[in-house]
């Protein structure tokens, strides 16, 4: 692959402004969260015996201790301590619907009755691929387990079409944990390499690097970067795979003409364009950001909220896309794909959650939650704005707008911690590593959960500004 010109290396700079005391802030939450939790910290312990690192996926060790819930109800979750949380993490931006929605518990029950599993397909896999097709505008559609198996598929299919190896993937986006795209995921910033030319750099051991060498980076936002890699690269790559508003770096919205110069640019040079809407897909809006944005990339990946907090994935292309695996060109497989407990859970989500009433609640949710948590800011005068859109928000620990990875990489993740630490005390659960992490509101949210939520960061901010 060819290389462009060196630039020098920027230094991370002090986007954000800690107090100096904030190192204390954090001990003193960190103790109260500590002695709220005993019985969490006597399951951790027992844990370590018998799962890996305690845990059963390495992101809950969280600090300072794993949280271990006892169940979800409506807008809340609550701790094997018996302590009620206000749920913001929606376990990782999948519980739109909330916990125990009436039509999923009743998808869910019926299916269970009649058989969860016969690796044939069922009348709902037909009308879930019919309301996919007309919210994001793609004939036709697939289904997986997790976001991991449909952004592989997503990679494979731009491979076995094009012919080509090479792919191109967004520094700070992140895809899931198959080989092609473990690539500069959350590079330190002494790896990144220099602006407008960022390294390709592992984001797992265990990786070929003959492999992470085929995934090409760029910044987000950098049309002249993609521009230089598809001339610099004639007939090499095969297509990009891009979170059309990043959403694993905090929340990073395009520049207008951003995805649609994109598309332009790799269908000139006979690629294609995958969105990669495994978190914005049903919570940007009701068609993702594709809806938002008016641009129709050749392949989109679904996977989080589609199930309403059941297990599946959605991969949808245009005809000349799937006619490939319609002719048997890429073969598309796995055992539980489209089962028929993950299609019943999907009809329901999308046909009686996710509808258009419940989109104006969130909407209105999200303005109240936005409204508080800049009155917050502007009293207390924390270096910090909100960027939201639909059910996902966050705060984002600089005054200055980020527009790519190498901004996000300045802003100091010490501060998002202590966020959620008082969050956490106080009542309120938002997704832990809350630097990179949003707010999901889920449609059974209500607006004393969101005054609990700003009350919260009033707290916070008062704090950090004392
Ligand atoms: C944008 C994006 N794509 C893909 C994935 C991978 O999804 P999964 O964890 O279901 O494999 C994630 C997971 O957080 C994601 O945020």
């Amino acid at each position: 692959m060819t290389t462009q010109q060196a630039a020098p290396i920027r230094l991370p700079g002090p986007r954000t402004e800690a107090p100096v005391n904030l190192p204390d802030i954090i001990a003193q939450q960190e103790e109260i969260f500590v002695q709220r939790q005993p019985e969490s910290r006597r399951m951790a312990s027992r844990a370590g015996h018998a799962l890996a690192g305690g845990v059963t996926s390495s992101w809950q060790s969280t600090r300072p201790q794993p949280v271990w819930l006892s169940h979800g109800r409506g807008s809340k979750i609550y701790d094997v301590d018996g302590n009620e949380y206000v749920d913001l993490a929606g376990g990782y931006g999948a519980a739109m619907a909330g916990h125990g929605h009436p039509a999923i518990v009743e998808a869910v029950r019926g299916q269970v009755g009649l058989g969860t599993h016969f690796a044939q397909p069922t009348r709902n896999a037909i009308i879930v691929a019919e309301e996919l097709s007309v919210r994001f505008g793609l004939p036709q559609w697939r289904f997986g387990n997790s976001g991991t198996e449909v952004t592989m598929d997503a990679v494979h299919l731009m491979r076995a079409i094009t012919g080509r190896d090479a792919i191109i993937k967004v520094e700070g986006c992140y895809h899931g944990h198959h080989d092609s795209v473990q690539v500069s995921v959350c590079p330190d910033a002494d790896e990144v390499g220099p602006p407008g030319q960022p390294r390709s750099v592992p984001s797992s051991t265990g990786i070929p690097k003959a492999i992470t060498d085929l995934t090409l980076v760029v910044g987000f936002n950098d049309l002249p970067a993609v521009a230089r890699l598809l001339e610099g690269n004639p007939g090499k790559i095969a297509g990009m795979i891009v979170e059309p508003i990043m959403m694993n770096s905090g929340i990073i919205l395009p520049q207008p003409g951003y995805l649609a110069g994109l598309q332009e640019l790799l269908h000139a040079h006979g690629a294609l364009l995958t969105f990669d809407e495994v978190k914005t897909g049903l919570t940007a809006g009701p068609g993702g950001v594709t809806g938002l944005s008016g641009v129709t990339p050749d392949i989109i990946c679904l996977a989080k909220a589609i199930g309403g907090g059941v297990a599946v994935a959605a991969i949808g292309g245009s005809a000349q896309v799937m006619s490939h695996v319609t002719d048997g060109g890429y073969e598309m497989v796995g055992t539980f794909n489209g089962n028929p407990l993950a299609m019943a859970a999907c009809r329901a989500m999308l046909c009686e959650v996710a509808t258009p009433a419940a989109y104006q609640r969130v909407e209105a949710l999200r303005l109240r939650a936005v409204e508080g948590l800049q009155r917050e800011i502007a009293r207390t005068g924390l270096s910090a704005h909100v960027v939201s859109v639909g059910a996902k928000g966050c705060v984002v620990f600089s005054a200055g707008p980020v527009s790519d990875f190498r901004d996000f990489l300045e802003i100091d993740d010490s501060c998002s911690h202590a966020h959620w630490l008082f969050q956490h005390n106080g009542g309120v659960f938002l997704p832990p590593w809350g630097k990179t992490e949003q707010w999901l509101i889920s449609v059974q949210h209500d607006e004393a959960d969101i005054d609990r939520f700003v009350d919260n960061f009033g707290t916070f901010a008062t704090a950090m500004r004392g």
